[in-house]
């Protein structure tokens, strides 16, 4: 995607982190927004903030429901005429061992960071297909979507669907003759966002507060775990720029953090060679996804 002024940008988890942040950028190139979040007060706020220099529209909508998100499409479409750019950023993140985890959170996070892409997806793309110039889509992975590591097995298991789910669906526009549709898919590491805030975004029906889970060890140390590696994450600042480049040059896999590449062909290299995941050896190996010296950003300052 090269040309952004006057395009149409969807884009899901707008008042808080990635959406937010796109959404400015998108606001600053001249597109027209429709910001989609569950946090009302924040969208309001920030859908206020952009439209001083875009057109904007925020609605608010809780994406683990598909009849609302076909809804806000509809609406975009009533209102704009066209989508350019979807980008699929509501997404949670719940910590705890799969034998103590609620199978509660595991369908929250299911629906809010996978099944919410799929129903926008299914949406969305017909719509892409009939555009003479196609459009452009970011789904929200993250580098839990090509390596591994201990607390956090639902978070993988989405992040891993959300890549692997891509990567398929990129082979069936191509055979669907669809070339100018173009996904992408964002695999950061740490980035400080509101991610660490998560809980305040459950809705009622994922709801079990009743639960001992919520006053156990497993769900302090996950909390404290996530606290610490978002509040130590990449500025979101940074991170903006980066997509919006590897937007301009059609880049399908969109990885920010450059010092965790050795990981991902670490992993490969392990699948092959029948190496089990082994906590020792992950400990022994440099914390990429936080020393800054080994992340994109500071190859980028220290120039
Ligand atoms: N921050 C990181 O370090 C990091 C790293 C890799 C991937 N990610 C992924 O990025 C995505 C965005 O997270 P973020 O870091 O920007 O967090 P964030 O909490 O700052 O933003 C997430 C947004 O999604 C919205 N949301 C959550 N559930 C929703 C629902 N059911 N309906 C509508 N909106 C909903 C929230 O209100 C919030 O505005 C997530 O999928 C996350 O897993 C984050």
């Amino acid at each position: 995607m090269q040309e952004f002024k006057n395009k149409v940008a969807l884009i899901t988890g707008a008042a808080h982190g990635f959406g937010m942040a796109i959404a400015e950028e998108a606001a600053k190139r001249g597109m027209k927004l429709m910001l989609l979040d569950q946090d009302e007060a924040s969208l309001k706020q920030v859908a206020e903030r952009l439209g001083k220099e875009a057109e904007v529209k925020s609605l608010r909508v809780d994406v683990t429901e598909e009849s609302q998100i076909d809804d806000a499409v509809d609406k975009t479409i009533e209102l704009y005429g066209e989508i350019n750019l979807l980008v699929n950023s509501a997404g949670v993140a719940v910590p705890g061992p799969i034998w103590e985890l609620p199978v509660r959170d595991w369908e929250w996070i299911l629906h809010a960071d996978l099944m919410s892409q799929v129903y926008s997806l299914r949406k969305v793309l017909p719509i892409m297909m009939k555009q003479e110039d196609g459009g452009d889509i970011i789904n929200v992975a993250s580098l839990a979507g090509l390596v591994t590591s201990p607390l956090m097995p639902a978070y993988y298991a989405t992040k891993f669907a959300v890549v692997g789910m891509t990567e398929a669906t990129a082979y069936d526009l191509q055979l669907a003759k669809q070339d100018k549709i173009h996904l992408h898919v964002f695999c950061p590491a740490f980035v400080h966002t509101n991610l660490d805030h998560s809980e305040e975004y459950r809705p009622d029906k994922y709801a079990e507060p009743g639960d001992p889970y919520y006053q156990s060890e497993a769900f302090k140390i996950g909390q404290a775990a996530a606290q610490k590696d978002i509040a130590t994450g990449m500025p979101l600042e940074d991170v903006k720029a980066e997509i919006f480049k590897c937007l301009e040059e059609n880049k399908f896999y969109i990885l920010t953090h450059k010092g965790a590449n050795p990981l991902i062909v670490g992993r490969a290299k392990n699948v092959v060679d029948n190496v089990a995941p082994n906590l020792e050896v992950l400990a022994s190996l440099p914390d990429v996804t936080h020393d800054p010296n080994a992340s994109l950003f500071a190859e980028k300052k220290a120039d």
